[in-house]
């Protein structure tokens, strides 16, 4: 066994998995020969070390990208293009199991969950190839001396830089629309969670895509990530992570060569239930939309806002809820949410809880570290919350909701849309009139009614205000990737002769 592979053994898979940046379709050692270890949070254990790429292996990268993107990539039909894609999902169905199993060794994610993941990234690879052969522009109708078409062109070479909480599914949201429509990627995987990116990449190259059309590099965000963000030959960023780090992108693109940028932020998102709301359901999607992925959701429903009739009802019943939530290892049947990502996401949401304790607000549940090895946070619920409160206003990212109460639809709108953030939304009310005024006002870029966490990659995804710029998934995505130009063709004689 070489230093560029490991055996590791899961409770579900024993597999081979790589450990060095992926670029040509090889895996290398970085230039500086440097590793990092990845730990698993529900053991606080190192899993093991990978290669860690710096501003000279992004380089490399970027020239790989560069010249798979002016050669064999370019020669590729779209056709062709649409059945590797195709065939990378099918092996992501293959191999569901092994890429599960190192999602939930590495994130902490529910085994379960992380099957759901993988399916989500092999059906939205698997609708982004049927892109592949239908990205076209228009022709435009001057007069009877001129032909004027648009060709919708790939921007070219896209770095992409992703987070932990879904290390798969954003992977493969990155991927699907720049690959579709004929870019090629280097890509960064989270620092807490770099091995499934990698087991990926040997699919790619079983899927048959030429070398240099898809890079994925391990490593820190201000060494590879800053070096993507700042590159002169990158056309183009898509990132997905904090608001703070999205605006030092957003900077550096402006600062280097302008390259486009799309944005995937934070959150803070309303869950509004109305007094007339089915109970049982709200209460159920409620705690779904607050507690899946352990709180790590970018559009969490963090704020809970209940009509006052029901709030006292409401409280009792969604603590009961709550409660229910198992605990515990990823890889057991049965359990619903594992440890929190790291060490320090576990202490930044302590902090929040402290703070909120602090702030005057009450601990209806939890509020507490649970168990003594893992980075396991109790489900916890804040009650007698104001919106001016810390807690109520920035983002978490872990297993804590507040419950605020509202008198009317107004108040509802009004306390809802208090904050920087506008990424999602929910509605539960019976009332039609009600549920779709309320999802017109609120200003979020995806809006539930009676559901929560509904994300289907046929739809489109993404923030107003500072949740973000542009949207992912869908065919909303594929613009993201594309430019259009504009061709003339003079028919006639020469105007000026
Ligand atoms: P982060 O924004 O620092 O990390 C996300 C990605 O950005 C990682 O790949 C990281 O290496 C990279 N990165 C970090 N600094 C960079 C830089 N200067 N230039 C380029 N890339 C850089 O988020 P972190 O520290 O992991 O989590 C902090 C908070 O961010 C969370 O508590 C949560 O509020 C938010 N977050 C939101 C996510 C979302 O889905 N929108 C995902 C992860 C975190
Ligand atoms: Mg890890």
């Amino acid at each position: 066994m070489s230093d560029l592979f490991t055996t590791i053994e899961t409770p579900i898979a024993k597999y081979e998995q790589p450990l060095g940046l992926f670029i040509n379709n090889e895996f290398v050692k970085g230039v500086s020969g440097k590793t990092f270890e990845t730990i698993n949070p529900t053991t606080e254990k190192p899993i093991t070390s990978v290669y860690e790429a710096n501003e000279k292996d992004v380089d490399i990268a970027v020239a790989a990208a560069r010249k798979a993107f002016e050669g064999s990539w370019s020669k590729v039909t779209p056709t062709e293009r649409g059945r590797m894609l195709a065939k990378l999902a099918d092996l992501f169905e293959r191999d569901s199991d092994i890429l599960s199993s190192i999602e939930s060794l590495d994130n902490g994610k529910a085994f379960v969950m992380a099957k759901g993941d993988v399916a989500n990234a092999a059906g939205c690879l698997r609708y982004y190839a049927g892109y592949a052969d239908k990205i076209h522009g228009q022709t435009i109708d001057q007069n009877s001396e001129s032909l004027t078409y648009t060709r919708h062109e790939p921007v070219g070479v896209c770095g992409q830089i992703i987070p932990w909480n879904f290390p798969l599914l954003m992977w493969s949201w990155k991927i699907g629309p720049a690959i579709a429509t004929g870019c090629t990627v280097i890509i960064k995987t989270a620092e807490q969670t770099p091995l499934s990116g990698l087991y990926a990449a040997k699919l790619i190259k079983e899927a048959g895509f030429p070398p240099g059309v898809i890079n994925i590099i391990s490593g820190f965000g201000r060494v590879a990530g800053a070096a993507i963000s700042s590159h002169m030959d990158i056309d183009k960023v898509a990132f997905t992570g904090s608001t703070m780090v999205g605006r030092t992108i957003l900077q550096a693109a402006a600062k280097s060569n302008l390259k486009k940028v799309t944005l995937e932020l934070g959150g803070k998102s309303p869950n509004i239930v109305f007094n007339d709301a089915d109970i049982d359901n709200a209460i159920s999607w409620s705690n779904f939309g607050i507690f899946f992925n352990h709180g790590q959701c970018c559009c969490a429903g963090s704020r809970i806002l209940v009509q006052e009739d029901i709030h006292d009802q409401f409280v009792a019943r969604f603590k009961e809820r709550a409660a229910k939530n198992q605990l515990g290892n990823p890889f057991e049947m049965g359990t619903f949410q594992g440890p929190q990502v790291s060490q320090l996401q576990f202490d930044r949401i302590m902090e929040y809880i402290n703070h909120g304790k602090q702030g005057g607000a009450t601990v209806a549940l939890g509020g507490e570290r649970h168990g003594t090895e893992g980075y396991f946070i109790q489900p916890t619920v804040f009650t007698d919350v104001t919106s001016d409160m810390k807690i109520a206003q920035e983002e978490i990212f872990g297993p804590v909701v507040t419950i605020q109460k509202f008198k009317d639809e107004e108040e509802a709108i009004k306390i809802g849309n208090d904050t920087c953030y506008g990424l999602a939304a929910a509605v539960h009310t019976k009332n039609v009139n009600t549920a779709i005024r309320v999802s017109n006002a609120i200003k979020a870029g995806t809006v539930w009614i009676n559901a929560y966490n509904m994300i289907s990659y046929q739809a489109p995804f993404g923030g107003f205000k500072q949740s973000g710029l542009g949207r992912e998934l869908g065919s909303y995505a594929l613009e993201n990737y594309t430019q259009v130009k504009t061709v003339h063709y003079r028919l006639g004689d020469a105007l000026f002769a």
